[in-house]
């Protein structure tokens, strides 16, 4: 089972791709931020750290409290540490109580299960509310006895025994035109038969799966239900289609998640000419792409596949990190993580140099190239034959490593040894910045400032690279114009709606229309 999960997440993993919400200042961020975020107090009732304390004047960031996580079952996946955040909620169980020992007096059953009774050697203390003394629990055979059936929950501890939960069927929505072609599936606008709400349906279909169910499905949910964030796509629900899976009974053929509508992803939005964009939906989008991805990381949750396409703006500016498949949590004691997430044009040196033992940084490069993108309506590093020319693109873009810089690049990638400049090679030199300025639809909108946001977020060197809180207090976001509160943007564009998929069914009409044959440096 565990083979073919990582089977199935590798191909997942390995897929490349063709394809501001307030007005804050610097001293909003030190409240929050540096006093509170040391001290990350999680959440007694679900574990989860919320990356704003309480700060009436900054509403960069809701403080978010995740609703209790409905008992998933462990992931596959290297150990986790004991630390409390929201990767231990999604990783653990609430821990049940032990197992009585075979010889040992039983505990006192939980209400309603009385009728399990046996150990008579040791008939435990009666419970306080119960005036018949509860039998206690057995593995053995014993004479049942007649109880009321409890109402639910029941509670005992701090277990609750919910309700199973009856999942909508899939009917309950009219399904409208396709938005988007997932990995396990499409997405689909959809509208609720009863509400009229409209909502985006990610099909995951099971059919496609050996073992059942998708892993990174199931991934995508545990980490959905556990993050609540303004700038993260918000799961409503799962939904189900009758038919089975003809493979494997008992699951159904197509399980939906529901998802709020929104109504552009950032390709479309920078493909699309019928979209004017100004500074401020630039700032703003960066901001809040840095405060959601801030929150994932002191959650200790990295995303793995932050690129434009997956990131989602609503008709009312605000933004939304969404495509949680390839999510994991992480902790520092983690040494072998998968090494192929990311997709290509966003994917960090240090993957690409093989490196198994990486942090939440990898999200950040991914960020640095997204924001560049942003101004430039077009990807930064846009590599075409896998990931030895996506390196040698860096490279030529960045320079080559400096060995100062980066003391650790030898001992963290098994890689650098094939890339590493001979002694008689002159190193590349950085030119980052004179890149940046190019090819701009707005060149003076890539000031100074922001020159110094990409560049720390493009750092080679993990540690010394930026962190999304960093980010946040860059001088970029503190001159003028002043980033604007999501409400405040312009949001008429000459499209109503735009994705990904339905700017790459443009360009291939047009081409066709050309007849000339796709070219895979556009196909994002
Ligand atoms: N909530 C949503 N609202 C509108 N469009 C969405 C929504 N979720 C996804 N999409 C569209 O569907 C595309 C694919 O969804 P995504 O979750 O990224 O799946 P995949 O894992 O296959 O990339 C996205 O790029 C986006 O265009
Ligand atoms: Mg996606």
């Amino acid at each position: 089972m565990l083979i073919a999960a990582q089977s199935i997440l590798r191909r997942t993993e390995l897929r490349t791709e063709y394809t501001r919400t307030s007005i804050i200042n610097r001293n909003d961020f030190n409240k929050p931020y540096t006093i509170n975020l040391p001290v990350e107090k999680p959440n007694r009732k679900t574990g989860l750290v919320s990356t704003l304390e309480t700060d009436s004047n900054t509403h960069l960031m809701s403080a978010a409290t995740a609703p209790a996580m409905s008992q998933p079952p462990p992931p596959p996946g290297p150990p986790r540490s004991a630390s409390k955040n929201i990767s231990n909620s999604i990783n653990k169980k609430p821990a049940p109580p032990p197992p009585p020992p075979r010889n040992a007096p039983p505990r006192p059953p939980p209400p309603g299960n009385q009728g399990a009774g046996a150990g008579r050697a040791h008939p435990p203390p009666p419970p306080r509310s119960m005036k018949r003394p509860a039998p206690p629990l057995s593995n053995g055979n014993v004479d049942k006895v007649e109880v009321k059936k409890p109402r639910v929950p029941l509670e005992f501890g701090k277990i609750v025994i919910k309700k199973p939960t009856v999942l909508r069927d899939v009917n309950s929505f009219h399904r409208k035109h396709k938005v988007g072609q997932g990995t396990y599936g499409e997405v689909f606008m959809g509208a609720d038969k009863v509400t009229g709400e409209i909502v985006a349906l990610k099909r995951i279909n099971t059919e496609q799966e050996e073992n059942g169910f998708p892993i990174t499905a199931i991934r995508e949910v545990k980490i959905l239900k556990a993050l609540e964030h303004k700038n993260i796509v918000k799961l409503k629900e799962i939904v189900t289609s009758k038919e089975q899976n003809g493979e494997n009974e008992g699951i159904p053929r197509n399980v939906y998640m529901v998802f709020e509508y929104h109504e552009y992803d950032l390709t479309g939005i920078l493909q699309s000419n019928e979209i004017r964009l100004s500074q401020d939906h630039i700032k703003s989008w960066s901001q809040q792409l840095l405060a959601g991805t801030h929150y994932m990381h002191v959650n200790k949750i990295i995303h793995r596949d932050l690129k434009a396409s997956n990131i989602l703006i609503g008709k009312n500016g605000q933004l939304k990190i969404a495509d949680w498949g390839l999510a994991r949590s992480w902790n520092e004691d983690m040494k072998r993580l998968t090494n192929p997430v990311v997709t290509l044009w966003y994917r960090p040196i240090e993957l690409l140099l093989g490196c198994k033992e990486y942090s939440p940084k990898i999200d950040i490069w991914s960020v640095g190239c997204i924001i560049a993108e942003m101004f430039r309506r077009d990807g930064l590093l846009k590599g075409i034959d896998g990931e030895s020319s996506q390196l040698n693109l860096i490279f030529q873009m960045c320079g080559h490593p400096d060995i100062n810089e980066w003391p650790k690049i030898g001992q963290m990638c098994p890689l650098w040894n094939n890339y590493e400049p001979r002694p008689d090679e002159k190193p590349l030199p950085c030119k980052l910045a004179k890149v940046l300025k190019q090819r701009l639809p707005h060149p003076h909108w890539m000031t100074n400032s922001a020159i110094d946001l990409i560049k720390n977020l493009l750092t080679y060197n993990p540690e010394k690279r930026w962190s999304a809180m960093e980010a946040l207090k860059a001088d970029y976001f503190f001159e003028k114009p002043i980033v604007k509160d999501s409400s405040k943007l312009h949001m008429k564009f000459g499209v109503d709606s735009v994705h990904e998929l339905s700017v790459r069914q443009k360009h291939m009409n047009m081409r066709a229309a050309n007849g000339s044959r796709p070219n895979p440096t556009t196909r994002m």
